[in-house]
């Protein structure tokens, strides 16, 4: 379960680990002077003062006084595992990435999160789930950056920041946090309307997973497979969990809450300790690679917008099992690293521009969260593929680099002075053409707000619909500000009239007519599926 250590070149050594110390029989100094007695503190006689030259006092408090780093700025609470994905071949037609390759098994670390609470908050609370995955490909690592909900809030990453900040406790008071910090989340949801399908799932039985081991995971954005001859499939990436997709109630998820705020921390680690191993298949929707980039009159590029499974079913092209716990909370759930922009050959990302926004916004919270460049050769960060990165000094360098060139190609350092051989097998950016002025601006096809959001509202039984009438009901009652309720039953009402009405009479507000009109997809039976199976099923 461990990770490859570092050579001193900084290319992964074949040996495990030195277990680190801490159980030696006798303590030292970080310098590795032994320490007689750790408990009193050098004085002036027994009740005289602390003497300035008493060294290892000061290096204990010191160390004491830096263990904590920054907390993510979101998903801050987590919990992680390690485990195996093995692949069943099945992508190997649409992707040259070794991951694929049939019957290939590849180490993984998995971190579950919420999303808007501080590191010490409860697991119950109802909120978006991370799940973000770590291929220790032989190719290099792969991370799958995805959520328990298909969709996100907003269209461009440029609201990133603002989206976060309207969830976020209030600058005055610091409460609330999750969905509930009322005015602002939901005054943002209604004037950003796009936001309105992410927070009727938010709304939903799904904001209130029973257990990580029984949410699904989704990779959101459109990803872009590359075959072996360059041939380009679009996908998206599904978790599906083997024990089924189950939820909490409300009035459970606060029972649960309160007697346990580590609810699904502990139900992770235990079940992985008892031998009940957690498992999800991973399968993808595909769809051709056109140069427009929709299916079915979806963008593919718009992350608010999901593709039904009754359009592209799932196909599952592999398994992940997760059998291990982390042996140090803070070594390996704390400092792993995911980005979006860690692909592999054979897997690219797309246009999305949320998804440009994520590539640029994990490396730089990252510089300050893991303090400098160097976070890769953290232990649960490095490759399990050699490296050779040319990158040098900087905080925390734990390499010792050898050579005086660290460029390419070079004439002086022995062994590569050209690039000889270095395509095969490298990473190749798609040669996707690119035309169009410098705009700020969406497509026409990012307007549609609603019609999904209603989708999805239709999709739901009615046990499933009162519940989202309540979550509704209970949260909007929480704003101060009556014109953020009011312009909040608009958006209901552009959803579903019913919605609306139910949630208005809760609230004791008069219901409003419907002011956008789109083109309303045809619910069917399977349209229940849409994500999944369902806590009632
Ligand atoms: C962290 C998912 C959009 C910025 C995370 C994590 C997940 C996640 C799962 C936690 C990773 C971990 O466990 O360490 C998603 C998904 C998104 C999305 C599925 C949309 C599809 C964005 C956007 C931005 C962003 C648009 C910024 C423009 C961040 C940052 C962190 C984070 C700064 C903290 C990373 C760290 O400290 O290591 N996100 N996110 N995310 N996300 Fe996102």
């Amino acid at each position: 379960q461990q990770p490859t250590p570092l050579s001193p070149t900084g290319a992964p050594s074949a040996d495990p680990p030195t277990a680190s110390a801490q159980q030696g029989a006798y303590l030292t100094t970080a310098t590795g002077v032994r320490i007689g007695d750790s408990d009193h503190s050098l004085k002036a006689g027994p009740r005289g003062p602390t003497l300035l030259s008493d060294h290892h006092l000061r290096e204990k408090i010191m160390h004491f006084d830096h263990e904590r780093i920054p907390e993510r700025v979101v998903h801050a609470r987590g919990a992680g595992a390690h485990g195996v994905f093995r692949s069943n071949g099945a992508a190997s037609k649409v992707s040259r990435a070794a991951v694929f390759a049939d019957g290939e098994e590849t180490r993984v670390f998995v971190r579950f999160s919420t999303v808007l609470g501080s590191r010490g908050s409860a697991d119950t609370v109802r909120d978006t789930r991370g799940f973000a995955t770590k291929f220790y490909t032989r190719e290099g690592n792969w991370d799958l950056v995805g959520n328990n909900i298909p969709v996100f809030f907003i269209q461009d990453g440029i609201k990133f920041p603002d989206v976060i900040h309207a969830g976020k406790p209030h600058p005055d008071r610091e409460i609330p946090q999750a969905q509930s910090a009322h005015d602002t989340f939901w005054d943002f949801v209604s004037l950003h309307t796009e936001a309105q399908h992410h927070a009727i799932w938010n709304m939903s039985d799904r904001g209130i997973p029973r257990s990580y081991r029984m949410m699904e995971g989704f990779g959101v954005h459109t990803f872009r497979l590359v075959d072996a001859e360059g041939g380009t499939t679009l996908v998206k990436f599904h978790w599906k969990p083997r024990l089924g997709v189950h939820s909490l109630t409300w009035e459970e998820a606060q029972l649960a809450g309160g007697v346990d705020p580590d609810f699904h921390r502990r139900d992770l680690y235990d079940a992985i300790e008892s031998g009940a191993f957690p498992e999800w298949d991973l399968g993808i929707q595909a769809f051709p690679d056109t140069p427009d980039q929709m299916f079915e009159g979806i963008d593919l590029l718009d992350a608010t917008k999901l593709v039904p499974e009754e359009l592209a079913p799932v196909q599952v092209i592999g398994t992940l099992t997760l059998n291990g716990n982390p042996t140090n909370f803070f070594a390996e759930t704390e400092q792993v690293a995911f980005h979006t922009g860690h692909l592999v050959p054979g897997i690219d990302g797309t246009d999305d521009p949320l998804l440009a926004a994520r590539n640029f916004s994990y490396l730089d919270t990252q510089l300050t969260r893991l303090a400098g460049p160097n976070f890769n050769q953290i232990p649960i960060n490095r490759p399990h593929a050699p490296v050779n990165d040319n990158h040098r000094d900087g905080y925390h360098q734990h390499a010792v680099h050898g050579g005086v060139a660290p460029y390419k190609p070079n004439t002086l350092d022995a062994g590569c002075p050209f690039f000889a051989g270095a395509e095969e097998g490298a990473f190749v950016d798609v040669p996707v053409e690119v035309q169009g002025s410098k705009v700020r601006e969406n497509p026409a096809s990012y307007d549609d707000h609603f019609s999904q959001a209603r989708l999805f509202w239709k999709s739901m039984s009615p046990v499933e619909q009162q519940h989202i009438v309540h979550a509704y009901t209970f949260e909007l009652g929480k704003c101060y500000e009556q014109a953020v309720k009011e312009r909040q039953l608009l958006a209901l009402a552009n959803i579903d009239a019913g919605l609306c009405s139910q949630v208005a009479r809760g609230l004791g507000l008069p219901a409003p007519e419907r002011s956008v009109q789109y083109d309303e997809p045809e619910p069917s039976p399977a349209l229940s599926q849409v994500g999944g199976t369902w806590p009632t099923d």
